[in-house]
């Protein structure tokens, strides 16, 4: 697929749930019934944000949620869509902290920055842009999170290797992602309905774990803690107009999210600004 495509494919898609965002369907919030987004964060942690951030939540796991974070560091979330976990983050890294949001479709933008002016987060700010090209200075970032975002670029690489420029020595990269186990049927990898649903663009847990060592990373675990079912997988492509009957029992257990975790390394002479107490 033509990478022009995709990015046009996912803005206009992400636009348009940002503008539905806050409905209600069926059963409750937006997302209650999707296997990927459904039941990731608990009710203690969203008690205090704004309802539309919550139901705009699109992500595939809790980033933040086993995460050493200090007053004063700086956040970046690449994808940052509604705003969820930049407003969890602006709560723990404090009035000292800066939190970032990136994200290139200007409809996310706009509910993300109105529930920030709903949550009152003065330590956070959005920017447009995309994570193949982050609009940041190099090493002025202590943490990365990401939340089923990275799956959906063209260009991972690029990404991977944004990311490690951001990053400060001894930053952290702690980011949840669709990934793939084994191999997966070829109409499903060319769809792109599943492409913006984060499926078909998803990697392989090595081939994740490579591209993280080859932009510089170290340190790199990939832990899949939601294996989807092929209940689930009929979820994914009963929208894609494929068919379901065949193809959901080849993609069983074949898709899960993760956890990735990686650490910037600290140059051997000790050089780099170790701004932060980084593990
Ligand atoms: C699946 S949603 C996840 C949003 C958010 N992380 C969450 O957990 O709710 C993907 C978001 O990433 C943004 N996005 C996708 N590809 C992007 C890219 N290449 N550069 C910047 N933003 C991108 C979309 O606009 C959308 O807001």
């Amino acid at each position: 697929m033509d990478e022009h495509d995709v990015r046009d494919a996912v803005r206009r898609k992400y636009g348009e749930i940002a503008v539905s965002a806050g409905r209600e369907s069926c059963c409750g919030p937006s997302n209650c019934c999707d296997p990927v987004t459904a039941r990731l964060y608990s009710e203690a942690e969203t008690r205090g944000l704004p309802r539309e951030a919550v139901a705009a939540s699109l992500g595939c796991g809790n980033p933040t949620a086993l995460l050493a974070l200090e007053p004063g560091q700086t956040v970046l979330d690449l994808g940052s869509g509604g705003g969820i976990d930049v407003l969890l983050t602006a709560a723990r890294v404090g009035p000292t902290g800066k939190v970032y949001g990136l994200d290139m479709t200007d409809e996310m933008l706009a509910l993300a920055e109105e529930n920030r002016r709903k949550a009152g987060a003065a330590n956070v700010e959005f920017l447009k842009g995309a994570i193949e090209a982050i609009p940041l200075p190099d090493r002025s970032i202590d943490v990365i999170i990401s939340n089923c975002v990275i799956n959906l670029s063209p260009d991972k690489d690029a990404v991977l290797r944004e990311a490690f420029r951001v990053l400060r020595p001894g930053g952290r990269f702690a980011v949840s992602d669709v990934v793939v186990r084994g191999d997966v049927p070829p109409d499903v990898r060319r769809s792109m309905e599943l492409w913006v649903g984060c499926i078909a663009g998803a990697m392989g847990e090595s081939e994740y774990v490579s591209k993280l060592r080859d932009a510089g990373f170290v340190d790199v675990q990939v832990e899949p803690w939601r294996v989807y079912s092929v209940e689930d997988a009929r979820a994914f492509l009963t929208e894609s107009g494929l068919d379901v009957d065949r193809l959901a029992p080849q993609v069983d257990g074949r898709f899960a999210s993760a956890l990735i975790r990686a650490r910037k390394p600290v140059p051997a002479d000790g050089s780099g600004d170790q701004t932060g107490p980084c593990r």
